[in-house]
């Protein structure tokens, strides 16, 4: 099925053959939304852009037009406005006949894209024996969406946790299981270390007070780099300790992520810097190898260095960062490599990514896209932290949102006069607290500071997770009350807009394509969002004026099929966005 868009555009390509002549086939119609509902659909402003090249005032251009446009199968008649527009306004029933392509099949009528690509999605990414801070929530949850977004186009995604699992600070961490806990090293059991975070704190204060202990790390980042073999498996244990805090984070979020450390980039790093070399693009600077920049200056106007190789030997973040992007180009073989990180790392993106280039190690072929987002931040606009000043630990931010939504829910039971059993309850909160989060980040441009706070993001009403799945829930109560159905009426239920409110809705309905194709482009989940939203509340509006339940056949049927469609859109819509449905809450 061609998009309404295309088919238009196939029937001016004709009229202004036959107006005007061959040679203007290929003009563009310009097909624009209408401004206001008011007057249609689609607005052409061709006529106006044809003015100079024909001669003639835009009305009379538009009345050639008018008169050779045949679109009477889908649209009413073409109507000429203002200054020379011309206005289309779809029929019903093929606003109808394409709810209908809709209602067949699970995808809704979307189908996946021609040419797939191999897509990698590099986030979350944490550091191993560092917190899992609210950044990285942030990258986990807009890479989660992101990456299925595009698994629902149809692309294949290799969805990569670029965890912080090397670098000089495993030396410190290193010393100090010696010192702390040397049984771990040489039983075989598992690591009991507790709290990670709290361990790196004491390493580090260790390596702060103790010149010994200062000296001893920097001799056992040689021997791990060498490979000795205690040292690794020392390295391992930490890395695993890390591994199972993050999982349980991603178990809760239902997050899906192969992990591929920097340390997986280890044996590639030298070759990165020779080939710099070979390129000529490699200058030595006070011992450092570093690659000078176009466009990055220091304060006093000179080109500020990437720096891939210090002084001692060692390599950077951006050195991994070369190295991994040749292996994604060269082995995973992507056509399309898109990091989510914090705005603040722009500048490391676009250095790496301007080496890549001037290596001449991106081709044509492949986008490289740094996917930024703004900070999280408390309600007082400063960085999120606890009461008593700590850092909010992501396990204690995912329960807050579940304790609160549960009083809540609580509350509107009670007032509801309904009695739900405890396992009900429990999972009706943990569904929407997790919810709630996710949608509070998605639902934000990302490119904005995000301002959390948990009183808007369980709001019942506004752009909020419990919003959409109030009703969601509430269409599917719809369909318990008459005993309907809904798997059984989706194929054959014949929809007819008929009602204003049917058409609006109907008419949102049928932009969910162009909404997910466009957060495809430009990796923008808030669209999806504010889609549904609007969706929600073009529902509510329906159903507020239009009897469902009690109304005359065929009317019945067609606004049935109309709430069925309307929350298989929703779920699926919700579903791109890493959230789950509820069936009754
Ligand atoms: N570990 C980094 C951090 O916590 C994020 C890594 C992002 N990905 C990348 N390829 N640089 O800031």
């Amino acid at each position: 099925m061609s998009s309404t868009i295309e088919q238009l555009k196939a029937r001016f390509s004709q009229a202004f053959v036959a107006a005007f002549g061959a040679e203007l086939a290929d003009t563009d119609p310009i097909l624009v939304p209408a401004s206001n509902p008011k007057f249609g659909d689609y607005q052409s402003n061709a006529p106006l852009s044809l003015t100079k090249k024909l001669g003639q005032p835009p009305r009379a251009i538009a009345e050639q037009i008018v008169q050779q446009l045949n679109v009477s199968d889908f649209c009413a008649p073409p109507i000429i406005a203002g200054p020379g527009f011309i206005n289309l306004t779809l029929k019903p029933e093929y606003l109808a006949a394409q709810l209908r392509s809709m209602q067949a099949g699970e995808r809704l009528g979307i189908e996946p894209v021609k040419q797939p690509q191999k897509v990698v999605v590099d986030f979350s990414s944490p550091n191993i024996a560092k917190e899992m801070h609210v950044g990285h929530l942030r990258s986990t949850i807009i890479g989660d969406s992101v990456a299925r977004t595009l698994e629902f186009r149809g692309h294949d995604v290799l969805r990569l946790n670029h965890v912080g699992d090397w670098g000089t600070q495993f030396g410190m961490l290193i010393t100090y299981l010696r010192e702390a806990c040397p049984e771990a090293l040489t039983t075989s059991n598992a690591l009991e270390l507790g709290d990670l975070v709290a361990f790196y704190k004491r390493a580090k204060q260790r390596f702060d007070e103790d010149e010994a202990f200062k000296e001893a790390s920097r001799q056992e980042v040689v021997r791990l780099q060498a490979g000795a073999e205690d040292s690794v498996r020392a390295w391992q244990l930490l890395c695993e300790q890390s591994r199972q805090e993050f999982q349980t984070i991603y178990d809760r979020l239902d997050i899906h992520l192969t992990e591929r450390g920097e340390s997986f980039y280890n044996p590639l790093l030298a070759a990165v810097v020779e080939d710099l070399n070979k390129l000529g693009l490699l200058v030595e600077d006070q011992g450092a190898k570093c690659v000078f920049l176009e466009g990055f200056t220091n304060k006093d106007g000179q080109p500020l260095p990437l720096i891939v190789q210090k002084s001692d030997g060692g390599y950077n973040y951006a050195t991994t960062d070369l190295a991994a992007l040749r292996y994604r180009i060269q082995q995973d073989e992507a056509d399309r490599i898109i990091y989510v990180t914090d705005a603040g790392q722009s500048n490391h993106f676009a250095q790496f990514f301007q080496v890549a280039k001037r290596a001449g190690w991106i081709p044509e072929t492949v986008e490289v896209v740094h996917v930024p987002f703004g900070l999280v931040q408390g309600e007082d606009g400063k960085r999120l932290k606890t009461r008593s000043g700590d850092t909010i630990r992501l396990k204690d931010l995912l329960d807050e949102a579940i304790v609160r939504f549960r009083d809540y829910l609580e509350a509107d039971l009670k007032e509801k006069g309904r009695e739900e059993s405890e396992d009900f309850k429990a999972h009706v909160a943990e569904v929407v607290g997790i919810s709630a989060i996710k949608y509070a980040d998605l639902s934000q441009n990302r490119n904005s500071n995000y301002i959390f706070s948990y009183d808007k993001m369980l709001a019942p009403i506004g752009n909020t997770a419990p919003y959409m799945l109030y009703a969601y829930a509430r269409i599917q109560s719809i369909s318990r009350r008459g005993e309907i159905d809904f798997a059984h009426l989706g194929e054959t239920a014949k929809i007819s807009l008929k009602n204003e409110k049917e058409l609006v809705l109907g008419k949102h309905l049928l932009q969910l394509n162009n909404t997910i194709e466009a957060v495809e482009q430009d990796l923008l989940p808030n669209r999806l969002c504010l889609y549904l939203y609007e969706l929600g509340q073009k529902f509510n509006q329906f159903y507020e004026e239009c009897e469902v339940l009690k109304a005359e056949e065929p009317s019945r049927t067609s606004r049935l099929a109309l709430c069925d469609l309307t929350a298989r859109t929703l779920k699926l819509g919700l579903s791109l966005l890493g959230i789950s449905v509820l069936e009754r809450m």
